[in-house]
């Protein structure tokens, strides 16, 4: 995966969620978005995902150059990413199978069969076949967090977006879903994560950006960024949260 990001700014108000944001990153598989609170993380997600338009500067993904200037070219953005939010994002009233199904008929146009086909397939690799047809508030939270997956995968995106995917789960269900994401990992799969567990953004994604103040402090490969950044900020950071956890 590529990611050329330059001159990046979004406000909101007067406020600057993004900053003039840089990051330029060749041939990655797979990227952390960690951070303190407010410092831009899901803002600049979003932009990725072409949910939000910036008031400045170009995004280049793979290649191709987000045109956030034509709702089509927005539309056709879109198709190539898939998200994983904090809050599942599930629909209340419809089973894990529907949730899964009905986006791909009614907005991708995927045939019924296809869908099924798909639905079933994902849901039984992330151990939920038992589960298809009990709606979101049968399940409990790391489950609805892997249909929430299993839709994102079904969709068979370019990249796909986890924004905080564990934050509100317990830490035994956390790891479960780490697994998992650990798992598409290996499989080859292009992502983008944007995580507090630092444990796990070390080592689980190949490279780590540390935003902060809507910019890129810091950011480098996961196996030396940790112990070789020359970012103050970065490390404070870093032994705060490491402090807290002994
Ligand atoms: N829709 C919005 N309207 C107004 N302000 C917003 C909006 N979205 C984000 N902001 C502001 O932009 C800044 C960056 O927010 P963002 O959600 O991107 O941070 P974050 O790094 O994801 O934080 P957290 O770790 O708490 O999720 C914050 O000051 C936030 O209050
Ligand atoms: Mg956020």
């Amino acid at each position: 995966m590529q990611i050329k990001i330059e001159g990046l700014t979004k406000k909101f108000g007067t406020m600057a969620a993004l900053d003039n944001l840089n990051l330029e990153l060749e041939d990655i598989s797979s990227l952390a978005v960690i951070g303190p609170s407010g410092g831009g993380k899901t803002t600049l997600l979003r932009i990725l995902a072409g949910l939000e338009i910036p008031d400045a500067g170009t995004v280049i993904m793979n290649g191709k150059a987000i045109d956030f200037s034509s709702e089509q070219s927005l539309m056709a953005h879109r198709r190539r990413i898939a998200m994983v939010f904090q809050a599942y994002n599930l629909f209340p009233h419809l089973t894990a199978f529907d949730n899964i199904t009905l986006p791909l008929i009614k907005t991708r146009g995927v045939s019924h069969e296809e869908a099924k086909s798909r639905a079933e397939t994902l849901l039984r690799q992330l151990g939920l076949a038992e589960h298809m047809n009990h709606s979101p508030t049968q399940l409990s939270g790391g489950q609805k967090q892997r249909v929430a997956i299993a839709r994102a995968l079904s969709l068979q995106p370019e990249i796909l977006l986890f924004d905080e995917p564990t934050s509100a789960l317990d830490p035994e269900i956390t790891a479960e879903i780490l697994d998992v994401i650990n798992a598409l990992r290996n499989e080859g799969r292009n992502i983008i994560l944007v995580t507090h567990e630092i444990g796990f953004a070390r080592h689980a994604c190949s490279h780590v950006a540390f935003v902060s103040e809507g910019q890129v402090a810091t950011h480098g490969e996961s196996e030396t960024l940790y112990t070789d950044s020359d970012s103050d900020e970065f490390r404070r950071f870093i032994s705060r949260i490491i402090g807290w956890k002994v």
